[in-house]
């Protein structure tokens, strides 16, 4: 793990960079985000980046950040993070775990998933609870970040987990955290728009802003699934997503809340699909 007073350089690029662009000095990492790529240095990159504008001019700079890993990162705990039935660590330390506990060894490095954030928090209680009466077998985690959710499933139980994500970043993070979970023979990481690659599986998580969940409730995509834990969008959005389920979907309750976030869990049953869905 990064050191919490690691300075970080972060550059907001206008326009989605392709990854083969990207052979930059001194460059930690890439984040795309909708229109924008996110360029992750440890020391200042103005002199390397003014090349690179010079031969993409298609790409403009709009902003620079300058901030320290804990502060990106809403500094890492040093103790471990207890959530639940979950204890997580960022970094190798002896633990002691209480019977039931479970162990998610997460270096976060830049990426979402830490388990600090109340979309990740809510959504691992909404898998123990899920997988306390349910025993999903195969797993799709999408927006797989570190991949905490992908990790929580598979020492829940899951034979088979496939998690995607977008940035390339977030899957290699990933890669890094099964390997250290002892669960990457059963985490299958693929880089991977959700919008387009929507694998089979009995239970699909998804954290991922209410822009996608809006997409991903429309038609019958949801339907193909037994479960669903969706999270990742704020209280006053409530009504809106519930509004915008398929009729195959069946909220369960209670909704896992979170200061201001709610995470649903969705039983899915087929029979309930509308011709029209
Ligand atoms: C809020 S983070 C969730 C990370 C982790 N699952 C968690 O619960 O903490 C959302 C992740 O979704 C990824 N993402 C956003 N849009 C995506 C898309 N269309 N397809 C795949 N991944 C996407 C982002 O790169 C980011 O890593």
């Amino acid at each position: 793990m990064l050191d919490p007073e690691q300075p970080l350089h972060v550059y907001e690029v206008k326009g989605g960079v392709p990854p083969s662009y990207l052979d930059l000095e001194g460059l930690l990492g890439v984040w795309p985000e909708a229109d924008y790529t996110y360029l992750f240095f440890t020391a200042p990159a103005d002199t390397t980046l003014r090349s690179f504008f010079r031969e993409h001019p298609e790409f403009r700079l709009t902003r620079h950040y300058q901030l320290d890993y804990g502060q990106w990162q809403q500094i890492a705990p040093q103790e471990p993070l207890v959530i639940d039935r979950f204890k997580i660590i960022t970094k190798q330390q002896q633990v002691q775990l209480a019977p039931g506990e479970i162990l998610l060894w997460i270096d976060p490095g830049v990426i979402f998933g830490s388990g600090l954030h109340p979309t990740t928090r809510s959504c691992l209680r909404a898998l123990l609870t899920l997988y306390r009466e349910n025993k999903p077998s195969k797993v799709l985690d999408l927006g797989t970040g570190t991949g905490i959710l992908a990790i929580a499933a598979a020492k829940l139980g899951a034979a088979s987990v496939e998690a995607l994500d977008l940035n390339p970043m977030a899957i290699a993070t990933a890669a890094a955290n099964c390997r250290r979970n002892g669960v990457a023979g059963r985490v299958r990481l693929r880089k991977a728009d959700a919008h387009q690659h929507l694998p089979a599986a009995e239970l699909v998580c998804v954290n991922i802003h209410f822009d996608f969940l809006e997409t991903f409730f429309k038609g019958t995509k949801l339907c193909r699934y037994r479960w669903a834990i969706v999270g990742g969008f704020l209280i006053q959005k409530l009504q809106e997503v519930v509004e915008l389920l398929p009729t195959c979907a069946e909220l369960k309750e209670p909704k896992v809340e979170e200061t201001g976030w709610v995470t649903l869990i969705l039983e899915i049953d087929r029979q309930r699909m509308r011709p029209n869905d």
